[in-house]
């Protein structure tokens, strides 16, 4: 009779402690990542402007080779990678690992309709199952696939909306990602 009672308050105490610990792994906030690549700062100012809402922490892709600042010599460079499938290495040779967070905002200029090549590194070079991925992007016309194809790099995420916004209104766009943010939950 005894060991039933011994049985029984361990059994109980087990149960307390599991409650207990599941509750505080429910309270703990997400981990939030901002990471971007920007070659010419527009991206960075919308990666900034989620920072401040979220208060994630950022992660900007620094290639290696840094891109050239004339236009025509980073077309002709990131068309050469975008058909040649080349990822071309990042600051260090290392990529950035997503492993500690959570929630993982990816963001990127449109780049001849997709995403630009420094993605490419860091989307191969991590495991996004379990994540939560959020595509934001820049561009000079359109949004055009930048998006979806940022998503659909990553197929074991749980996606969600992402936003595109003109580089050269991205200075204007506070109160539109500020209304992306609380649509996705993230209000300040
Ligand atoms: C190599 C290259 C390719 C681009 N291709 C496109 C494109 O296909 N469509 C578009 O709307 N803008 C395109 N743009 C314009 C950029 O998406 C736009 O200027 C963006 O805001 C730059 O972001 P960043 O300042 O973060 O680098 C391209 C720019 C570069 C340098």
């Amino acid at each position: 009779m005894k060991n039933l009672v011994k049985v029984f308050l361990f059994s109980a105490l087990v149960g307390v402690s599991l409650s207990r610990s599941l509750a505080a792994a429910e309270a703990a906030p997400a981990k939030i990542a901002i990471v971007y690549f920007s070659q010419t700062g527009n991206t960075r100012q919308l990666a900034e402007m989620i920072k401040a809402q979220t208060g994630g922490e950022l992660i900007e892709l620094v290639p290696q080779d840094a891109y050239s600042q004339n236009y025509r010599e980073v077309v002709t460079r990131g068309k050469k990678e975008l058909d040649g499938q080349i990822k071309p290495a990042l600051k260090d040779g290392k990529v950035p690992s997503i492993e500690k967070f959570d929630v993982v905002f990816i963001g990127s200029p449109n780049w001849f309709n997709t995403y630009a090549t420094p993605l490419a590194t860091f989307l191969a070079g991590n495991a996004f199952k379990g994540k939560v991925v959020i595509p934001f992007c820049t561009y000079g016309s359109k949004v055009g696939n930048t998006l979806v194809d940022i998503t659909k790099a990553c197929p074991d995420a749980v996606a969600k909306e992402g936003l595109g916004t003109s580089g050269k209104d991205v200075k204007g766009a506070s109160v539109k990602v500020q209304q992306w943010l609380d649509g996705l939950g993230f209000k300040k």
